[in-house]
């Protein structure tokens, strides 16, 4: 299949700046030579910027309290939803370098131009359910979820128009371990599917990703799969903005793509909040090469 390689090279979403550079830190690290050698056939088809100076007439019109960089957050969401509606109707796998995941709200916008029950595969330490009233930050990144589903300030939910890009019963969150009350309570009332790091540890990674897999493919017509590094653990994925410890091993981290491939349900990706500046070395950028090259099927053997 052909991959359609689309970078966001933005931060605004986060508490920290420098998830801007992930998507150029991920490329230096060799995601394009790595897909290559596999026979994929990868088209870089855009780097989803801002334009100058947008921000202050749309941050004076609307009222976004405790909504960080709002008129850049939808700016850029707007541009990545269109593109990502239109490298799908032309049959593209859509491969999304991240930047914070303050973007998931434009990946899953164009996709659901396509997809009417789209799944999503959110492996996250966190479950970014939040929405301005919930928020301990006001960080976007932290309320991509909700505002996917919905929920949150009429002009994130409007984005390629005015309906819910994905059902509760339609997600699978993976990895979790710092919710926020308000992401509780929401998980909870919602009945959203929720694999937290206990639930890792007490079955193991396989058993988790099998019932995931289980769950989703029958009730959906494309899967998402929305990957932010600090699902990881901080040991092997420094470089992120909001780490949190007790996360996925190396080989969980592995494993969760590699039976994803297998069973070849899903239909797009992303990989978010990779922040060159906060890494050590390169480890970071390299372990999501790792993780993207294992997610289109490298193997060991
Ligand atoms: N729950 C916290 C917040 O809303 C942290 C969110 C972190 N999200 C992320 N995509 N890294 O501010
Ligand atoms: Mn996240
Ligand atoms: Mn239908
Ligand atoms: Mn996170």
């Amino acid at each position: 299949p052909k991959i359609a390689a689309i970078s966001v090279p933005f931060d605004l979403g986060a508490g920290r700046r420098g998830a801007s550079h992930g998507p150029k830190a991920i490329l230096d690290a060799g995601l394009l030579q790595a897909l290559g050698q596999m026979d994929y056939t990868v088209d870089h088809v855009a780097d989803i910027r801002l334009a100058d100076d947008t921000a202050a007439p749309l941050d004076a019109q609307v009222d976004a309290t405790n909504l960080n960089y709002f008129a850049e957050v939808i700016e850029i969401n707007t541009r990545l939803a269109e593109q990502v509606a239109q490298v799908v109707s032309q049959d593209y796998f859509p491969l999304i370098l991240g930047g914070d995941h303050s973007i998931a709200i434009g990946t899953l916008a164009g996709l659901s131009s396509h997809y009417h029950h789209l799944g999503v595969i959110w492996i996250d330490a966190h479950s970014d359910l939040n929405s301005a009233d919930t928020s301990p930050s006001g960080n976007i990144h932290g309320m991509s979820l909700a505002v996917s589903l919905g929920i949150g300030h009429p002009m994130l939910t409007a984005i390629m128009g005015n309906k819910p890009k994905v059902k509760p019963e339609n997600i699978v969150l993976i990895g979790a371990r710092s919710l926020d009350e308000g992401e509780k309570k929401l998980i909870r009332s919602l009945g959203i599917k929720c694999f937290t790091m206990y639930d890792i540890d007490r079955k193991g990674m396989a058993q988790v990703m099998q019932e995931a897999i289980d769950y989703i493919q029958i009730r959906t017509d494309g899967v998402h799969l929305s990957y932010d590094v600090d699902s990881v653990d901080p040991i092997e994925a420094p470089g992120t903005g909001t780490t949190v410890k007790g996360g996925l091993q190396f080989r969980e981290a592995h494993l969760a793509v590699e039976m994803l491939h297998e069973a070849g349900i899903v239909t797009s990706a992303e990989f978010v909040e990779v922040n060159p500046l906060l890494d050590d070395s390169n480890k970071t950028s390299q372990l999501a090469v790792s993780l993207i090259s294992s997610f289109f099927g490298e193997q060991i053997l």
